[in-house]
Order: C-alpha cells, then structure tokens, then sequence
C-alpha cells in the first residue's frame, strides 16, 4: 500500500482499530502484560477517561488503520511531571515497513508540547523490535528489571529505555545531567 502515513489524535471511531491491533500485540506475547480482548466499546471508553496529557495517536495510509501510539503519565508524583511512558502498536500485516518509526517520530516530536521532557519506554526484555524500534530513535537502555512480572505463569523480564526531550529552563542542560555523577 502507497501513500502518506497520516497520524492524526485519536477519535471514537477509531477505538475498534486500536482495539484489535492492541490485540495482536498482546495475542503475540511479547508487547505487555496486558491480557485481551478489547472490543470496539471498552477501547471507547478507555479513550474518552484520558487526561490531556495522555494522548492517542491513530496512522492511516490510504484511508487504511497502520498503527497506533500513546503517552502517558510515567507516575502521579508531581515531580515526575514532565516524563512519559509511550506506547507504539503497529498492525501485524503493517510491521517492518517504518510505520512503527514514523509513530514514535511523531510522538518524540508531539511530547514537548504535553509538557513532557522525557520519554521512557517499559519493554518486554524478548521484544527484539520493540527495543530495535526505540535504539533507533536515539533511546538508551537504562537497564532490565528481572521478573518483573508474570505473563501466562511465565516470569518475564523488562527491559527500561529513556530519551530526553528538553529540559525545564531551571533545571540545567541535558549535557550536564547525563555526565557520570
Ligand atoms: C515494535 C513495533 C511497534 C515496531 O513497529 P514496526 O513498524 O515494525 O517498526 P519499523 O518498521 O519502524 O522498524 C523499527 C526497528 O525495528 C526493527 N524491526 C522491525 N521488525 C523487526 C523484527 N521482526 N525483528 C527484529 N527487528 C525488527 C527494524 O529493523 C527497525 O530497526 P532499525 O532501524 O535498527 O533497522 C511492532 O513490531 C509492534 O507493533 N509490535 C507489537 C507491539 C509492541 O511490541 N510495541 C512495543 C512496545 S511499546
């Protein structure tokens, strides 16, 4: 299929889309932790409980649903106001063909303006494209949080990733922050 990916915030009407490509991420095993399904109704609502700063993006090429991407408040401390964890869902039949990249461009992009300076991403320690995805688009591993949670009985491993975005004009230079302390 040709033509533009076309990201736009997310509408109800997309809700059953992002519901089934959220599915087969989840029915593939190594996405989240999260189980399914998750009609059309329940992604309705989901869509419409979330706060500003927690926005859903939809990418259509030729009128078509590829994918899907998320911010969300990494924690309620107030202090971690400004860092966000995202989400990149990309439908089966569309994946290995830059969709997933172009998403997570667009949300690197759109982040600064929900007051974020920080992305993290929480990645299953097995999910080679999503960790493949993120290094591409210049996020550092953290580090893996063995057994961090239990996916059909199974112990799993996850692995942190971060990238900065800006800073707060009182908080000093990014450069600095990263030097070894
Ligand atoms: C992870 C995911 C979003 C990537 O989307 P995509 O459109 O396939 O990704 P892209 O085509 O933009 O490729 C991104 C990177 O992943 C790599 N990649 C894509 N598919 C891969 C595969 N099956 N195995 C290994 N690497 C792969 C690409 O080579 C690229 O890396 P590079 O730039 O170093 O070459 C997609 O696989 C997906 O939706 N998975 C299920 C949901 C999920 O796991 N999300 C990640 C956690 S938020």
């Amino acid at each position: 299929m040709s033509g533009p990916l076309e990201i736009h915030i997310a509408r109800p009407d997309d809700a059953t889309f992002i519901g089934r490509i959220y599915d087969e991420g989840i029915a593939d095993g190594n996405a989240t932790f999260a189980t399914g399904p998750h009609p059309g109704e329940e992604r309705e609502r989901w869509l419409a409980a979330r706060p500003a700063n927690a926005p859903v993006f939809c990418a259509h090429r030729a009128g078509t649903p590829m994918g899907w991407s998320a911010l969300a408040p990494f924690s309620h401390r107030p202090w971690y106001a400004g860092v966000a964890e995202y989400t990149v869902y990309v439908a089966r039949e569309a994946r290995g063909a830059g969709v997933g990249g172009q998403l997570l461009a667009h949300l690197l992009a759109a982040a600064p303006g929900y007051g974020y300076w920080k992305l993290v991403g929480l990645i299953l320690a097995e999910n080679e494209p999503g960790l493949r995805l993120a290094h591409a688009h210049g996020f550092r591993t953290v580090g893996t949080h063995l057994a961090h949670g239990t996916l059909g009985g199974h112990w799993r491993d996850v692995t942190l990733v971060e990238r900065h975005l800006a800073m707060p004009d009182d908080a000093g230079s990014i450069e600095e922050l990263r030097a070894p302390r």
